[in-house]
């Protein structure tokens, strides 16, 4: 099933504290945001990519490009503040009723299996999320103190990509903007519409890179994929 890819490149790396956007760190010599970039690249069924940057990046980015033969980037558009004002330039950019596919620049380890799952049960359902069983046991806590044991049973992480009807996002987030909700993720608003959000098994792999130990792992995970593991 076909589909346009938002990928989002346009935070600030905080909690990587390389000084720089994770999106431009290395793994195995490729930076992060082409290992994500050729995932699509590579998948047949992806129509076309819209990339969301900062605007004071976009030469560093057009040059990766260049350099790493990326072709199906139709458009480089500017993110905002938030990860949601960042996903909402990018939707305002592409036009149609078919499916979107949103996805973390910062998930390089996407596999086309899962992309096909999730962007299947969104066009049979409007929305769709890969997500994993939670595998710790989780509790809230405060000052240090445990509040709360959450039941696991029905705990899941929730991932990128998560994939939608064009017209069914765009107006999930025009809802969500008046009335000014955060969230971390684009499902939440569908949500937040009492609208239902399908969950699609993904795999533990599909790791966000976020801080250092995520790159020592990917290093790892790539090395093993390389030599056929
Ligand atoms: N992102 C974005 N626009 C923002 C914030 C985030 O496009 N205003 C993107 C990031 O580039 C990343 C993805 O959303 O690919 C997931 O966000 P996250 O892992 O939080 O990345 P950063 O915001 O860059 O990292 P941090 O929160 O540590 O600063
Ligand atoms: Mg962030």
């Amino acid at each position: 099933m076909e589909y346009h890819a938002i990928i989002l490149a346009a935070g600030q790396g905080k909690r990587m504290g390389a000084g720089k956007n994770k999106m431009f760190l290395n793994i195995l010599d490729v930076p992060v945001v082409i290992h994500t970039l050729r995932a699509f690249e590579q998948d047949a069924a992806c129509l076309g990519i819209t990339l969301v940057i900062n605007k004071a990046e976009q030469t560093v980015f057009k040059d990766l490009l260049e350099k790493f033969h990326v072709t199906k980037v139709q458009r480089i558009v500017n993110g905002g503040k938030e990860r949601q004002d960042s996903v909402y330039s990018g939707l305002k950019a592409v036009s149609g009723e078919g499916i979107v596919l949103i996805h973390d620049g910062a998930r390089p380890f996407i596999k086309k299996e899962q992309i096909a799952d999730v962007v299947q049960s969104a066009a049979s359902t409007g929305a769709a999320v890969l997500a994993v069983p939670v595998k710790d046991t989780i509790k809230k806590v405060e000052s240090n103190k445990v509040i709360e044991t959450v039941n696991r049973s029905s705990l899941w992480a929730v991932q990128t990509p998560q994939a939608f009807r064009l017209p069914l996002i765009l107006q999930a987030h025009d809802y969500g903007r008046s009335i000014n909700a955060e969230v971390t993720d684009d499902a939440s608003l569908v949500e937040l519409m009492g609208r239902d959000v399908a969950v699609v098994k993904g795999d533990y792999r599909n790791i966000k890179i976020t801080t250092p130990e995520d790159l020592f792992f990917a290093e790892q995970y790539l090395r093993a994929l390389k030599r056929g593991d």
